[in-house]
């Protein structure tokens, strides 16, 4: 069922419970209040009668112009003798009167109710003055009238009633509605995510809690679409990449088969044959560790002493070092702790340092310190520095400045540091004048 229909059924619901609850206790209050207040009219209606009975004709002396008078009063009632046990007059017919003679009890001087037949009736008593007179007048109001009073009542009750329901409802209608519409174009929205058709996607208006659920559903549209379209220049770089290897080992095996390259030059072509599967092999295996950094869960993370780190970092460039002939200085603050898989931030860190080595004029400088409860490492060389226009993008996969290799050694770098807590910014280095890469981790790298 649609959530309309039923927030709408829901409500009319609870609405007709509502209504028959109160519909039948007012029904069921109304009859006691009717009989009360009868009984209070029948009171004040009887006191009037006997006071003015009594002035007017004594005690009763001319009982014939009495009955006169009480016979025009157009009301049932009875003119009771208790000393005799004797019904001195009635307005009512004949048979009546000896009906209530034999179904009630006369002598009992409460106000109740009395029955005749099936009917029943209110009665009021009121005493003679003096009382040894013993007489008593009893007025009567049949219960049926009262219930008839009580049923139209009740019916006016059920008009305003049904009237205020079919408002409640249409109200209720009309809110559904509006709580609805957003949703169903939400889900209309949701449809074009599913067809990936994020340029014909539009705005929902809506408000409260639909309107945050629009707005979290607008922004997982935006990060699905540039994590597609990442995903997308991903693999265009990736092909590229691994392409232009292929074409060239293509290009010589292909001569050396033709006997186009002889001697020297096939000897040469070999060579760059082995040289480019050999970079192949490098690129496949950082972008099967890109993959393994991105979906893989498997990090284990343990304390690294800071100084045996920076020392295995050395040690790892150490032929590199040689071979270019730069320097290597260290600067690493005393009892420096860090938190983290210490494999993979081996490799992080000695990409960054390669990097510095193969860019450097003859100088890298790592600096690891401790700043304001934050753990600092910067690694910076005498190089020409990053470009400025490359600095935006530097740690994007495949991006590489004119002397790159694969591109993708801080892409790498970036992946790990971010999965120690870390961060990882490059900028200039004042003292030496090339690039500057900065690592830092927060206290929290240390639980
Ligand atoms: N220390 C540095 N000095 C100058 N440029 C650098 C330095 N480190 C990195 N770069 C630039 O950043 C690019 C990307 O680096 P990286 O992701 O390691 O890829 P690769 O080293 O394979 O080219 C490099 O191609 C280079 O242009
Ligand atoms: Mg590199």
């Amino acid at each position: 069922m649609k959530l309309r229909s039923q927030l709408t059924l829901a409500f009319t619901g609870l609405l007709i419970v509502v209504l028959t609850v109160t519909g039948y206790l007012i029904y069921s209050l109304i009859l006691d209040l009717l009989i009360q207040d009868e009984k209070r009219q029948l009171e004040e209606t009887g006191e009037l009668l006997v006071s003015f009975l009594t002035e007017q004709y004594g005690n009763a002396n001319d009982i014939h112009q009495f009955n006169q008078f009480l016979q025009e009063q157009e009301l049932q009632l009875f003119l009771y003798d208790r000393n005799q046990d004797a019904i001195l007059f009635s307005t009512m017919t004949n048979p009546v009167v000896a009906g209530f003679l034999q179904e009630n009890n006369f002598a009992d001087t409460r106000d109740r109710t009395w029955t005749l037949g099936s009917d029943r009736f209110v009665t009021s008593r009121i005493v003679f003055t003096p009382e040894e007179l013993g007489w008593e007048l009893i007025l009567l109001t049949p219960m049926k009238d009262l219930h008839a009073v009580q049923q139209n009542f009740f019916s006016r009750l059920f008009i305003i009633f049904l009237i205020g329901a079919v408002l409640a409802i249409w109200i209720s209608y009309y809110l559904t509605n509006k709580l609805v519409t957003p949703l169903s174009k939400l889900q209309r929205q949701l449809k074009k995510i599913e067809k990936r058709q994020f340029d014909d996607m539009e705005r929902v208006r809506a408000t409260g809690e639909i309107k945050e659920v629009e707005q979290s559903v607008y922004e997982m549209a935006n990060e699905l679409q540039h994590y597609m379209k990442s995903q997308q220049i991903f693999f265009q770089n990736a092909s590229h990449e691994l392409k232009t290897p292929l074409m060239t080992i293509q290009g010589y095996a292909e001569g050396i088969k033709d006997g186009i390259f002889e001697g020297e030059d096939k000897e040469k072509g070999l060579e760059m044959m082995v040289a480019e599967v050999n970079r192949l092999k490098i690129i496949i295996n950082e972008m099967i560790l890109l993959a393994k950094l991105e979906t893989e869960k498997a990090y284990k993370p343990e304390v690294i002493s800071g100084e045996e780190f920076i020392n295995s970092v050395v040690d790892r460039v150490i032929p590199l070092l040689n071979e270019r002939n730069i320097s290597l200085e260290q600067q690493v603050e005393d009892n420096m702790r860090f938190f983290g898989d210490e494999e993979k931030l081996l490799r992080a860190l000695s990409n960054i340092v390669v990097n510095g080595i193969r860019h450097a004029e003859s100088k890298v400088f790592i600096h690891a310190y401790k700043e304001q409860k934050k753990k600092i490492i910067t690694i910076e060389d005498d190089g020409p520095g990053v470009k400025d226009e490359l600095i935006p993008y530097i740690f994007h996969r495949f991006v590489k400045g004119h002397d790159g290799e694969t591109g993708l050694g801080l892409a790498i770098a970036r992946a790990i540091i971010e999965q120690s807590k870390g961060k990882i910014t490059v900028d200039k280095s004042i003292t030496l004048g090339g690039a500057r890469f900065t690592l830092t981790f927060t206290e929290s790298n240390e639980k």
